[in-house]
């Protein structure tokens, strides 16, 4: 499916990447990286969100990856311990919402996966129960967050559906996949707009599931194109229609790349955090790059020949444009694919704008990888 240009380039990033995550490896033993500190370093878990936040796993799966295609045990093991910490979330559950399925899919699905250890598949089906309770049967969504509004639905829970799909499999029970795809049905309807763009917020009555009003989220502003959630969807539809063959949702994201694309185009193939916002200031979201480019290369399987370099050129324009704009190389240093941004109206002064995260650096990985064919599907 990749040229040979394309292996190259891909070739020498996973060299800077397995550079990069030894070094990291070795000073970041025991933590939870998100973003690099002022000094360059990542420090444990940095935000007040304690070991329950979103992006805790995201390290762990860039550990699995890297496991998956090196043999390196010390990946292996450095991932474990994260999975075993997640252990004590379990018993406090309160600040858990609906990101569980970023956060053990890429521990104890992943290391199910990989090794068949049995507990891990406990571990999963755990969160995978966690998910599937927050399904809210009259209005047929998964609720957002713990705060705010009971109908609150969000873009970014397409990317936790496979959790579900996972259980349903495992169990052989398919009230797991039902919950999924009833969420994914929502989001078609009240979340992806008829230009292939995206809501990051969309609050709906709890008991009917009518759409009541649709707040800016980490986008720009109320209507606006925020775009890291645009990629969510692009690839969250694209997994459903991986697990169910439902060729409804290749279709949706389809056209959400399509949107993506268009505007790509525009902006040299660099990810601006909003596709709706004004040109000035430049606020630069990589991590949305890298997502789209994961999701653009799994629709890059399943359609024709004729229409695969659409996709696939589409994301090798990115990852391209960002690597040579963003790639930090310097092993002295942690953190691989800056010009990310955590939300568009991130103070100047936030650590986490115009920086490395975590989930930007795990998407990038596992583009390299899937150009490479040495990937895993952890979704
Ligand atoms: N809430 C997930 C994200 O920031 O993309």
């Amino acid at each position: 499916m990749f040229t040979t240009n394309q292996k190259t380039w891909a070739e020498e990033m996973y060299a800077v990447i397995n550079k990069k995550l030894e070094a990291t490896c070795a000073r970041a033993a025991g933590k939870l990286p998100f973003y690099p500190e002022k000094d360059g370093f990542y420090k444990d878990n940095p935000t007040n969100g304690g070991l329950h936040w979103w992006t805790n796993g995201f390290w762990p799966g860039m550990l699995w990856q890297a496991y998956n295609s090196t043999g390196n045990e010390n990946f292996r093991t450095r991932a474990e311990e994260v999975e075993e910490r997640f252990d004590d979330l379990f018993n406090t559950f309160s600040n858990l919402h609906h990101d569980v399925g970023f956060m053990w899919l890429h521990t104890s699905a992943a290391n199910y996966r990989l090794t068949g250890n049995a507990r891990s598949r406990v571990r999963t089906l755990h969160a995978a129960n966690l998910l599937a309770g927050r399904y809210n049967p009259l209005g047929k969504f998964i609720r957002a967050w713990n705060a705010g509004p009971p109908g609150r639905t969000i873009v970014d829970t397409m990317m936790n559906l496979p959790i579900l799909y996972f259980a349903s499999k495992e169990l052989n029970d398919p009230r797991f996949e039902a919950i999924a795809r009833n969420h994914a049905d929502t989001v078609a309807r009240v979340t992806v707009r008829a230009d292939g763009s995206c809501n990051h917020i969309s609050d709906l009555d709890p008991v009917t599931g009518d759409i009541l009003e649709t707040p800016a989220g980490q986008g720009y502003a109320s209507g606006s194109s925020w775009t890291r959630g645009n990629a969510w969807a692009l690839y969250g539809f694209a997994l459903s229609y991986l697990h169910t063959s439902d060729l409804r949702y290749l279709g949706i994201s389809k056209s959400i790349a399509h949107y993506f694309i268009a505007n790509l185009a525009l902006s040299d193939w660099i990810t601006h955090a909003d596709f709706r916002s004004p040109k000035k200031p430049v606020k630069y979201d990589s991590s949305a790059a890298m997502i789209a480019a994961c999701g653009m290369l799994e629709i890059a399987k399943h359609v024709d020949e004729h229409e695969k370099s659409l996709y696939i050129s589409a994301a090798m324009n990115t990852l391209n444009a960002c690597s040579d704009k963003f790639l930090c190389k310097d092993t002295e240093k942690d953190g691989i694919m800056f010009g990310a941004s955590s939300l568009y109206h991130a103070q100047e002064s936030s650590l986490e704008t115009d920086t490395s995260l975590i989930y930007g650096d795990y998407f990038f990985t596992e583009a390299v990888l899937r150009i490479l064919g040495k990937d895993f599907l952890i979704w």
